[in-house]
């Protein structure tokens, strides 16, 4: 079977570089819109002219163009979205819906997947204010896709490895801690996470399988389910060292976020960590990732695709000793 063509909207995005590297890697021939947008932003348009040498087609277009998301969409058989949703970076997840609009008028995709790659939004239903936007905006742009019966497949279910696993699953930090580490109730719950060029692996892979029609996959490979207890001895396992642990309870944890509540302004947590805290929540505290059957609308990855070498976890971390 040919090779789908595939466009990557978000091509130099965290997510969106390595979709694009996937796609190449994977034998698709690769569109990346370029938006005019970016202006003097040196480093976008380096990568982007990266991606060219490295065999990709940069295709000019913009979310203020309709006409020009139609053309860009109509080159190609499948569109890739990775849009910005990180509130500590940027956030534009509703701006999909233009997209979805130019896909729907082209009237050629045969597949879409929107930016999704986190807690899957169609059981974060009961999710805490004000973290849930993430998941409300996500349904708001599945319900437009499927409204308009374009072929899809989301991809969700686990915690970005750079975000969840360098820290330890510490919030407001990026590498390990020295010595002390907060640990999420007893630490127990069950959590998936992946290398996010593993993600992008699969997500290529879903493109042209037809048991991804219509589907969610979700990316949880069973090495990759551990608790964050786990997560933090594989870490003293291969530093030598004992960190001290110190137990959150969930009400502490909430009440972290609820400071502002108080009317305590010295101590508000800006909006974007409140979403944090919110999403940790779901994660350590309730198992959101892990708590639920993939059941008949969805699919495992590593069930999908079980040829695929992913990154576990000790061997992840290895890079910040
Ligand atoms: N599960 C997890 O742990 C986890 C962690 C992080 C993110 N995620 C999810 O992954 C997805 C991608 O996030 P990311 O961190 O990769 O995003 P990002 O790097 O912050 O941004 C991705 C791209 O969005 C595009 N963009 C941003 N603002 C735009 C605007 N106003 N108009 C048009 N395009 C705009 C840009 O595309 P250009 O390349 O065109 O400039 C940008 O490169 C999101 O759905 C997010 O929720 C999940």
């Amino acid at each position: 079977m040919a090779k789908s063509k595939v466009l990557v909207v978000g091509g130099t995005g965290y997510m969106g570089k390595r979709i694009v590297k996937a796609c190449l890697a994977q034998g698709h021939t690769t569109y990346v819109l370029q938006r005019p947008e970016i202006g003097l932003d040196i480093d976008k348009l380096q990568m982007l002219l990266s991606f060219k040498e490295q065999g990709a087609h940069l295709v000019e277009g913009s979310f203020s163009d309709h006409q020009s998301l139609v053309d860009a969409v109509k080159l190609v058989d499948v569109v890739i979205c990775t849009m910005s949703g990180v509130h500590f970076r940027s956030h534009n997840i509703l701006m999909q819906l233009r997209l979805v609009e130019a896909i729907k008028e082209a009237g050629t995709v045969k597949r879409f997947l929107p930016s999704e790659f986190g807690m899957d939004p169609a059981r974060m239903g009961d999710a805490l204010e004000p973290g849930r936007v993430s998941f409300d905006e996500k349904m708001i742009v599945r319900k437009a896709i499927e409204g308009a019966k374009i072929p899809h497949t989301y991809i969700c279910g686990c915690c970005f490895a750079g975000y969840f696993v360098g820290n330890l699953s510490q919030l407001g930090t990026l590498v390990p801690p020295k010595e002390k580490v907060n640990i999420y109730g007893n630490g127990n719950m069950k959590v998936a996470y992946m290398d996010e060029d593993d993600i992008a692996t699969y997500t290529i892979k879903t493109i042209d399988d037809p048991r991804a029609l219509d589907k969610t996959v979700y990316l949880r490979p069973p090495e990759n389910i551990l608790t964050q207890r786990q997560l933090i001895e594989k870490w003293e396992n291969l530093t030598g060292r004992k960190l001290e642990k110190c137990s959150i309870p969930a009400k502490d944890f909430l009440d972290s976020m609820k400071v502002w509540d108080r009317g305590n302004t010295d101590a508000d947590m800006d909006h974007a960590s409140q979403v944090g805290v919110g999403h940790f929540y779901h994660v350590f505290y309730e198992g959101c990732l892990t708590n639920f059957e993939a059941g008949k609308d969805g699919e495992e990855a590593s069930e999908l695709y079980p040829e695929v070498e992913y990154t576990r976890m000790e061997s992840y971390l290895k890079r910040y000793v």
